[in-house]
């Protein structure tokens, strides 16, 4: 049992889209109870980066969107359910350096087409779906040892 607690706890965040104020805020948090849980490091690490790569997502694209949380004693579960434009073409997207970012997101550091693969890349299961002219869910797995 690699956690405190045997019970599945969970919760949620609410995300506004082009409110950069609480950028990565929803991220930490879920670091802060991961951490709380006695969660190993580098399974914090993952969670923390896809976590926050899919919340920036939200905040970029979307117009609102909602981060839940699923902690049990076997696996992490971060699911993102976004109102926003969508993804027409889901497998271009994925592609390492594809990015739509406009130059103002640009500028601020944002738009090197890497969130999606690193989202990929440090989950165990991710699965994403999208609806143009409705939105984008994300569900990541990343399971405990
Ligand atoms: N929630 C979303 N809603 C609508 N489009 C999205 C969403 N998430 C990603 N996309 C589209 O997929 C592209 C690739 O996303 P990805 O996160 O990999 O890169 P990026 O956000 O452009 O740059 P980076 O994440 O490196 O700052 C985005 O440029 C955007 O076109
Ligand atoms: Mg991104």
């Amino acid at each position: 049992m690699p956690l405190n607690t045997d019970k599945t706890i969970e919760g949620s965040f609410q995300l506004i889209g082009g409110d950069f104020s609480i950028a990565g805020e929803s991220s930490a948090r879920l670091k802060s109870i991961l951490t709380d849980l006695g969660v190993q490091e580098d399974i914090i690490r993952r969670a923390s980066i896809a976590t926050f790569e899919a919340e920036m997502n939200v905040i970029i694209y979307a117009a609102a969107g909602t981060l839940h949380y699923e902690i049990s004693p076997r696996q992490i579960r971060i699911t993102l359910v976004d109102m926003g434009p969508g993804i027409k073409d889901i497998d271009q997207a994925m592609q390492e350096g594809y990015s739509t970012a406009p130059d103002w997101v640009r500028e601020m550091g944002w738009g090197a087409g890497m969130g999606l693969p690193n989202m990929k890349k440090n989950s165990d299961e991710f699965k994403i779906d999208s609806v143009v002219g409705e939105g984008t869910t994300v569900e990541m797995v990343i399971n405990l040892p």
